[in-house]
């Protein structure tokens, strides 16, 4: 499983096959009954009231503690590119409750959520399936707001070439550093 999760959610496609998503929504959730996912979102930096992007948010295994961090007041948008995710998402806005989230299916770098909305993005474990990083980047500046930030996760690609992707497009300044993930500001 680990191999066709490789290869699927890896350098080779941004849509996946159906198939390969299914399988990839099953292998979170043995993965996720292991060890607590929630801790992930941990020195974020998500408070009250935000209005955050989930991009790339696959079955949305971040959203019900997310939508617990911004409180009724805030809101979260869950894009991705794959409709089964939007279903997904959809099912666990019903089992939870989660008022405050929104699901959006993106096309291509574009999704219909208006400008300088966010508070904070985040992009987990998916920068290395953007085949066009610049256009994919400027969308995400388009939805932040000035003063917002970006946590964006390197996923399977070595650190250096998530910076170089980040400091070519000119458009983000790389603020802090962490195992996993970059912090970046707008310029
Ligand atoms: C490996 S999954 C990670 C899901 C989630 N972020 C997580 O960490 O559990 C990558 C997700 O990114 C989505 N994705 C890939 N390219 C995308 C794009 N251009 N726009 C939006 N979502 C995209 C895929 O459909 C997939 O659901």
């Amino acid at each position: 499983m680990i191999g066709f999760k490789k290869y699927f959610c890896g350098n080779k496609m941004e849509r996946m096959p159906d198939i390969a998503f299914i399988m990839m929504s099953f292998s979170f959730k043995l993965l996720d009954f292991f060890s607590s996912v929630d801790k992930r979102m941990d020195g974020f930096g998500i408070k009250k009231k935000f209005t955050v992007i989930d991009y790339g948010c696959g079955p949305g295994r971040h959203l019900k503690k997310v939508s617990g961090l911004v409180g009724e007041k805030g809101k979260v948008y869950a894009v991705d590119i794959h409709k089964l995710a939007i279903k997904s998402v959809e099912k666990k806005i019903e089992k939870y409750d989660l008022g405050n989230v929104v699901p959006v299916l993106a096309n291509g770098h574009f999704c219909k959520i208006d400008a300088h909305i966010a508070d904070m993005i985040y992009a987990l474990d998916m920068f290395h399936m953007i085949k066009t990083p610049l256009s994919f980047l400027k969308e995400l500046h388009r939805l932040l707001k000035k003063d917002g930030f970006l946590i964006i996760e390197d996923g399977h690609q070595p650190r250096n070439e998530s910076k170089t992707k980040i400091n070519n497009s000119k458009l983000w300044n790389i603020v802090e550093e962490s195992k996993k993930h970059l912090k970046c500001i707008p310029v």
